[in-house]
């Protein structure tokens, strides 16, 4: 069925000017783009988006790294969103990652791996609201 799934676009790859060719294999993979926007996260917003991994010794280290500076912040629209957008971007840490994968071509390390994709529906639905109003949303 058609879903949607949420993804950033880290402060490394904005860093490198990445934004271009990221979106571009998003798009070209046949994801429609529902919302999209430059921002930046507070250390606030980090640690609230990230809560999950609270407990985990990279938490700190994730939390700066994530607010250090600009994210691109897209909902995507596709058959099968969550599954395949995680198969696009590929393996946590690159060294693993396909190729063909976003983050076989972009990612940095394990920490700095150019792009999230949420890992579920019920994810991909709060972490799209965390950013977008519904109007924003098309
Ligand atoms: P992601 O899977 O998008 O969301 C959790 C993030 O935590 C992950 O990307 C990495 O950016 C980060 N992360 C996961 N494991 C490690 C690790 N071992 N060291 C540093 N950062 C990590």
């Amino acid at each position: 069925a058609t879903n949607r799934t949420f993804t950033m676009i880290k402060p490394d790859a904005v860093e490198k000017g990445h934004i271009g060719g990221i979106l571009s294999m998003i798009t070209e993979a046949g994801f429609r783009i529902v919302s999209l926007k430059l921002t930046q996260l507070t250390v606030a917003d980090a640690q609230e988006f990230y809560a999950v991994h609270a407990e985990r010794p990279f938490y700190g280290e994730l939390v700066s790294f994530m607010s250090r500076g600009p994210i691109v912040a897209a909902i995507l629209e596709k058959d099968n969103a969550v599954e395949d957008f995680r198969k696009l971007i590929g393996a946590t840490n690159p060294a693993n990652a396909e190729e063909g994968t976003i983050r076989k071509k972009y990612a940095t390390s394990m920490g700095e791996n150019a792009v999230h994709g949420s890992d579920s529906d019920e994810n991909a639905a709060i972490e799209g609201a965390f950013h977008f109003a519904g109007r924003e949303q098309f």
